[in-house]
């Protein structure tokens, strides 16, 4: 665990493999003087990432790491987080999983945004999941990363309702909207400011 800001913010690289749409917010949040955060890196697996923009709209160093082998791909990154004097990693929307040696190596320093109310629905296509069971309600959790996927100890969810009407897109984009600031939120929780 991070456990003192100190005076500087503490550095902070960003995984990606899509859209990027909550890096984008990490990002702007990263800005504000209350943010404990910079964001530093951006490190995708995919060179197609859509989010792979937002490096070079904010200027900030991006990484593109190919996943064909996974022990070189996590050497590679380690050394740029190094490189990079990074101290905390935000994966949004990162859509490998990371070796239990590469988290040791960042443990407790490690977040992830689920698309869910974990422990409820871990892995993919939960929109489709929560419609399909006639949940009254899905959402989106931040967590800690440990070496079983999703099941890192929650730092904050937040509940969405789903409506009859909601299709897993409609859904998707409605606990996206919240991703976008809970996110923030939870790194300002576990910093306690
Ligand atoms: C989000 O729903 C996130 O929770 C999930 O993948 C999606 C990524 O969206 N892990 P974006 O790339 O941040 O727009």
């Amino acid at each position: 665990m991070v456990l003192s800001t100190g005076t500087n913010k503490i550095k902070t690289a960003v995984f990606i493999s899509g859209t990027g749409s909550n890096l984008k917010s990490l990002i702007e949040f990263s800005k504000l003087k209350k943010s404990p955060i910079s964001i530093n890196l951006i490190i995708s697996n995919n060179k197609l990432a859509k989010g792979l923009r937002y490096g070079t709209i904010f200027k900030i160093q991006k990484k593109i790491i190919s996943f064909k082998n996974k022990d070189i791909a996590e050497k590679k990154i380690l050394n740029e987080l190094e490189k990079n004097k990074i101290e905390l990693i935000c994966l949004a929307g990162f859509m490998k999983i990371l070796s239990k040696n590469f988290i040791k190596n960042f443990k407790g320093k490690i977040l992830n945004i689920h698309p869910s109310l974990l422990p409820k629905y871990k892995g993919l296509n939960t929109h489709l999941r929560a419609i399909e069971n006639k949940d009254k309600y899905s959402g989106c959790t931040v967590h800690f990363v440990n070496a079983k996927l999703d099941s890192g100890k929650i730092i904050l969810q937040k509940r969405v309702s789903i409506l009859k009407k909601d299709s897993p897109d409609s859904l998707a984009k409605k606990v996206l909207a919240q991703e976008h600031i809970l996110y923030p939120k939870a790194i300002l929780k576990i910093f306690s400011l």
